[in-house]
């Protein structure tokens, strides 16, 4: 038995290690995006843990926005991987305004990209896309990854944010689920 509060197989990242990464990332951003305004957008409720801790460890001003989605990625029974629908907008126009795109992770691609076009239509001075997460070997759409703080292997995860079914965002680590507590293929 794991003391860990969650059925976890296998920790992939320990939360000394996200942070570190974290670190390294912020100050890719802080120097790219150095003597310009900077908005990092995150979609809700996932990427919200990941935006705060890179918004720390940034170095330059930022602004911060959200917006909420509901999506239904590829691994969700009976329903088109890639619907994606916005649930709650953002508060602020972002016309002309370098925006970073926060996401917790990049798998098929379906959810970001609905994302960047929909932000692109907005007119934004730039638009890039930083994820704590990517899965490429999942991809089914491309997408322009700017940052990228981990690539993980096909496996489901959890914690930094990222969720099975609402569970077990606030681990500190990302870890790999017990298989045996996963009932995403069950019908
Ligand atoms: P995409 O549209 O397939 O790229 O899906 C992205 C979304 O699927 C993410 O924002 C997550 O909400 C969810 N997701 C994909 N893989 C995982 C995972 O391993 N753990 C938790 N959520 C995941
Ligand atoms: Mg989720």
């Amino acid at each position: 038995m794991t003391n860990l509060p969650a059925p976890i197989e296998r920790v992939l990242y320990s939360e000394e290690q996200v942070s570190a990464r974290i670190q390294e990332v912020a100050a890719e951003i802080s120097a790219k995006y150095a003597g310009r305004d900077l908005k990092l957008i995150a979609v809700l409720k996932g990427s919200v843990f990941f935006l705060t801790a890179l918004a720390r460890a940034i170095s330059i001003p930022v602004k911060i926005d959200f917006l909420a989605i509901s999506s239904f990625s590829g691994r969700t029974q009976g329903v088109t991987p890639g619907m994606v629908r916005i649930a709650k907008d953002l508060d602020d126009a972002i016309q002309d305004e370098d925006i970073l795109l926060i996401e917790d992770i990049v798998d098929t691609g379906f959810t970001t990209r609905y994302l960047l076009q929909t932000l692109a239509g907005r007119g934004p001075r730039s638009l890039g896309i930083c994820t704590l997460l990517d899965r490429t070997s999942r991809r089914i759409v491309q997408v322009p990854v700017d940052f990228r703080c981990f690539e993980i292997g096909d496996r489901f995860v959890v914690g930094c944010g990222l969720d099975y079914q609402q569970l077990y965002r606030n681990l500190g680590c990302i870890a790999v689920l017990d298989p045996a507590a996963l009932e995403l293929d069950k019908p």
